[in-house]
């Protein structure tokens, strides 16, 4: 089944498909993943996703336990990368992101709990450039990412690939790392924090090369909030200020789903 687009526009050279709803670019963007596990474990036997967390992919994990529990798609054989984790956060604490995936998906599901990957919150400080290292050798050992699930923030960061002055070709570069994360990232989080000033500052995140080497991207944005930054990085030309641009470098493996409010600025 595919659900279908009210609206479907190329950008930049990417596809953007526009639905009613956040429900429905929802289910469309899992059926593009359980697509993707479907075609890749049929032809390679294994298939490799980069996730994300934050209240926009909620509804996409749910379609995905969905079809679990419907006996319609199996997470055997597939493991799993997330983009990002707080820093430094302990995986029990129920705001960490290895929290919010188990909740949201890992317990629901057959994927083998070795094959979940999160970065560790809890490496001590000068053994972290060494764990982001790990991860992406993980990755690279796997044959590399079938698919990466991206949101975008506000700002337009990506994982936590925060607004920047930086050249693309050096954004282009940036790899798994720790990072200080922006004033609207901060003030995002305080829902969940209980404050600003609760809110955890660092983080772990994927880097820019490391989304953009994935095989295909996933980019879900739903609500107005989301509207001016979604606006901005279709608009191009790449560039760090929006770090979503960048997603422009890969125009032929990346897929946009949105709802009418989040792509109510688009030109
Ligand atoms: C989450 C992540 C972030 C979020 C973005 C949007 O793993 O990497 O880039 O995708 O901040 O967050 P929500 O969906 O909460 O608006």
């Amino acid at each position: 089944m595919k659900t279908t687009a009210a609206r479907t526009l190329h950008l930049s050279g990417m596809d953007v498909f526009v639905y009613a709803d956040s429900a429905a670019a929802s289910l469309a963007a899992a059926e593009h993943i359980a697509r993707t596990i479907e075609h890749v474990r049929l032809s390679r036997g294994t298939c490799v996703l980069g996730l994300a967390t934050g209240s926009t992919p909620t509804q996409v994990y749910a379609h995905l336990v969905e079809r679990y529990r419907g006996g319609a798609l199996s997470f055997q054989g597939v493991s799993t990368y997330n983009l990002d984790e707080y820093y430094p956060i302990a995986a029990n604490d129920t705001l960490s992101y290895h929290a919010y995936m188990y909740e949201h998906l890992f317990r629901h599901i057959d994927l083998l709990p070795a094959r979940a990957h999160v970065l560790d919150g809890t490496i001590p400080e000068p053994f972290v450039a060494e764990h982001c290292a790990q991860f992406e050798r993980f990755i690279e050992a796997e044959g590399g990412l079938d698919l990466q699930l991206l949101g975008i923030g506000r700002n337009g960061h990506i994982g936590f690939n925060e607004p920047i002055d930086l050249p693309v070709e050096r954004a282009r570069g940036l790899r798994t790392r720790m990072v200080e994360l922006h004033p609207t990232t901060r003030a995002d989080a305080a829902r969940e924090f209980g404050s600003v000033e609760r809110v955890i500052p660092r983080a772990l995140t994927m880097g820019v090369g490391t989304i953009l080497d994935a095989r295909s991207i996933v980019m879900l944005a739903t609500g107005a909030a989301k509207a001016e930054a979604v606006a901005r990085a279709l608009a191009g030309p790449p560039t760090m200020q929006t770090p979503a641009s960048l997603l422009a470098l890969a125009p032929q493996k990346t897929t946009w789903y949105l709802d009418e409010a989040a792509a109510r600025e688009v030109v």
